[in-house]
């Protein structure tokens, strides 16, 4: 997949370093080459030979370095790459790029560098949350420099939360997606995955059996085929994929917004199951228990999000698809609700108990189109995706 293309790997000053070498590892076994650049603090934490040894290259580390400057000036070194990647993306050097600093090897190349750059961030995560990293990640986005991560988790520093470097897998999946030079390649998708949560109070809420796994994998393949995907996803239980831009929502409500923001879009996908009903006030304090009286939920409608954005006039994708979770006649109630929301398509599946679909690994699901209805086999939930990223990169073409 990766055979061939050059990556230029800055490596910053952070304990994630480590995980660095492993990303090393694993690019080069997809056989892409790699030329390392070592920040000063990055060789606080991995040396130049265990780099250089796993990537089969000298480490660039010195600016001014006169005998690796008469071989290839750092100017040249910076264009040399097909994407160049940083990792980790210490908060001090996110601080930098975001200035626009040019005060070692490592600031210089990237403000020279007029080829697309992924970053992985790794930081503690009080560092991370501080407004002025939020901010220049912001800076840098608006720059057209992607991220990948950070996870939360447990972190070296023994604090829990937001700022561990992507996993090496992720990464290079990051990076194949930013490479890939597909059929999708400048188009971009957008795409709902997961439940969504309704509070009902600070400690409940109303939400599905939805995992995200179909809608995860459909970005997944969407960015494989080298779409720009923006993957807008309630409380998933699979992680989000590589190389998509992610923006995590709670409720249907935040989610309808997340979608106004990210248009346009050449086309949508909206496998989110979106619960249909939210609690009409939600209370303040959790509701107590109280003898011979039970709650009364007074539920309030949500916003049809597929619908609103099916139906919308100017602006509107070129695309729209839809699912349809149905328990019983799939192809008649999925043909009625392609008309009814005004998308074009719908992905229709039956989410009964006895399929084991909902929340599973395998789907078994119904094109619906104005053409008629195909039948697919039932198939692994990611062989879904990539059927139907290819269909939507042949209706776009
Ligand atoms: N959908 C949406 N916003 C909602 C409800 C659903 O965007 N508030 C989208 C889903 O992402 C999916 C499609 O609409 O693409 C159909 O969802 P489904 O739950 O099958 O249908 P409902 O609209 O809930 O209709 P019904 O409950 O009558 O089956």
């Amino acid at each position: 997949m990766l055979a061939g293309k050059r990556i230029l790997l800055v490596i910053g000053g952070g304990i994630a370093a480590y995980k660095t070498l492993e990303l090393i590892r694993l690019l080069r076994g997809q056989r892409a080459e790699v030329s390392p650049v070592l920040t000063r603090a990055g060789a606080q934490f991995v040396t130049p030979l265990s780099v250089s040894a796993l990537a089969g290259e000298a480490v660039h580390e010195d600016l001014f370095d006169l005998t690796k400057e008469a071989e290839m000036g750092h100017i040249q070194l910076s264009r040399s790459a097909d994407l160049v990647v940083v990792a980790p993306a210490t908060a001090d050097l996110m601080a930098k790029m975001a200035q626009g600093h040019a005060s070692d090897l490592a600031t210089t190349l990237l403000l020279a560098t007029d080829t697309p750059v992924l970053i992985a961030p790794a930081m503690n995560v009080r560092m991370w949350q501080h407004p002025a990293t939020q901010r220049n990640c912001e800076w840098l986005k608006g720059d057209g420099v992607a991220l990948i991560g950070p996870n939360a988790g447990d972190m070296a520093c023994g604090e829990h939360g937001p700022g561990r470097m992507a996993e090496p897998e992720e990464i290079v999946e990051a990076i194949a997606a930013r490479l890939a030079a597909g059929p999708l390649a400048g188009k971009r998708v957008l795409v709902t995955s997961g439940p969504t949560h309704e509070p009902i109070d600070p400690v409940r809420y109303i939400a599905n059996r939805s995992s995200g796994a179909q809608g995860t994998a459909i970005a997944r393949a969407l960015a494989a085929l080298g779409a720009d995907v923006v993957f807008i996803t309630g409380p998933a239980d699979v992680p989000p994929p590589g190389g998509v831009e992610v923006v995590r929502v709670q409720t249907a409500a935040q989610m309808l917004e997340a979608v106004q923001t990210a248009l346009p879009a050449d086309a949508a996908v909206f496998a989110a199951a979106v619960a249909d009903w939210r609690v009409t006030t939600q209370n303040e304090a959790k509701i107590k228990k109280q003898a011979g009286a039970l709650p009364v939920l007074e539920l309030a409608e949500n916003p049809d999000i597929l619908a609103h954005v099916a139906q919308m006039g100017e602006g509107r994708p070129g695309l729209v698809v839809g699912f349809a979770a149905e328990t019983c006649d799939v192809i008649d109630n999925a043909t009625a609700k392609r008309v009814r929301k005004g998308c074009d398509w719908i992905v229709a599946n039956d989410v009964g108990p006895a399929t084991g679909i909902m929340g599973g690994t395998e789907n078994a699901v119904h094109l619906v189109t104005g053409e008629g209805v195909e039948d697919w086999p039932r198939m692994d939930k990611a062989l879904v995706a990539r059927r139907l990223a290819q269909r939507l990169a042949e209706a776009l073409a």
